[in-house]
């Protein structure tokens, strides 16, 4: 495949816009699209105040600044991909949703068109079975918040073709991340670690080990982690773990992943993390990493 020059982003969320962030900002023009107008405008503001922050803090230029802008377009049309080299798909973790979106994204792009998603869990086999090309159909897992995270997990599926993964590759090389690979398997590699680290922290919490700044601070300062599993948990999003519990559970068929009590309940009373205000812990207003 020849350089990739246009790419389309679908899901104006948080992954989403950090996405479109990070490839306009590596010299790619980008789509990012959204069906609500309230989720495009919202992340088009906060491509911009993260891009001001960078200028203001000396990081980029003015100049480089207004370029990174102007490489952003967004849209609600998805008609409008049928001219990008590369669609990178982060809306929400529902198979169904996931799949019918593939099957539209297969007929508007073009024939030669990579199409990727940033699944955190869901198969990228059974993504790829829902198109007429699944040796185009990839994993590629950006980390949550994508312009810091250095990583990109790419996850090939039982068809991906080497040129697919050799693009991929160079693609996100091109946005300055580090490249690991999996095998499609659910939760991958990172996911698969982190959520029953995550699971045993609500775990611990639930049996009354210790209050959860304990857990946290054990975390932070006894592993040199820059997050406590429970702040990180809420920093995901209490329901995103959940979702990826459940995969884990469903898909291994170990009982070791049965999601805990405590995080079921949480999710089942709205609390959601730092999105939603209170997740374990209560947010006064939205920090400032949630943002882009
Ligand atoms: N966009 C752009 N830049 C951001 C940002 C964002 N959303 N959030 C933070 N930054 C930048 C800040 O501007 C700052 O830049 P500087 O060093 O040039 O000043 C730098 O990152 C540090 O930010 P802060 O000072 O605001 O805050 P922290 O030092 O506390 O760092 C953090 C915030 C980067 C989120 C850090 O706490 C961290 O690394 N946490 C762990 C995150 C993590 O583990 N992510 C992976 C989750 S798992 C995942 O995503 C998989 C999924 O499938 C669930």
């Amino acid at each position: 495949m020849s350089e990739v020059k246009m790419i389309a982003v679908v899901g104006g969320g948080q992954m989403g816009s950090g996405i479109a962030q990070v490839a306009a900002m590596n010299g790619i023009d980008v789509f990012l699209h959204d069906l609500d107008p309230q989720a495009l405008s919202k992340a088009s503001s906060s491509i911009s105040s993260s891009i001001h922050r960078m200028v203001s803090k000396g990081t980029i230029s003015q100049t480089a600044g207004v370029d990174v802008l102007k490489r952003l377009r967004f849209t609600s049309n998805l008609e409008d991909f049928h001219t990008a080299d590369f669609v990178i798909e982060a809306i929400v973790e529902s198979e169904d949703v996931k799949k019918s979106l593939f099957v539209k994204l297969d007929k508007i792009t073009k024939s030669s068109a990579i199409l990727a998603s940033n699944t955190s869990s869901i198969s990228i086999t059974r993504i790829a079975s829902s198109t007429t090309r699944p040796r185009q159909v990839i994993g590629m897992h950006f980390m949550n918040p994508p312009p810091v995270m250095k990583l990109i997990e790419i996850v090939r599926g039982a068809d991906t073709s080497d040129d697919t993964f050799a693009a991929t590759k160079a693609l996100s090389e091109r946005l300055g991340k580090v490249v690991i690979t999996s095998q499609d398997y659910s939760g991958f590699i990172v996911n698969r670690i982190l959520m029953p680290m995550i699971n045993e922290a609500f775990f611990t919490l639930y049996t009354g080990v210790a209050t959860k700044e304990d857990i946290d601070t054990g975390m932070k300062l006894g592993t040199n982690h820059p997050m406590g599993p429970l702040e990180l948990a809420d920093f995901i999003g209490l329901d995103v773990c959940l979702s990826i519990m459940r995969v884990l559970h469903t898909g291994l068929g170990d009982n070791k992943y049965a999601p805990c009590p405590l995080l079921v309940q949480y999710v089942d009373a709205g609390r959601l993390g730092r999105k939603r205000g209170i997740g374990v812990y209560e947010y006064s207003q939205e920090p400032r990493s949630t943002k882009s």
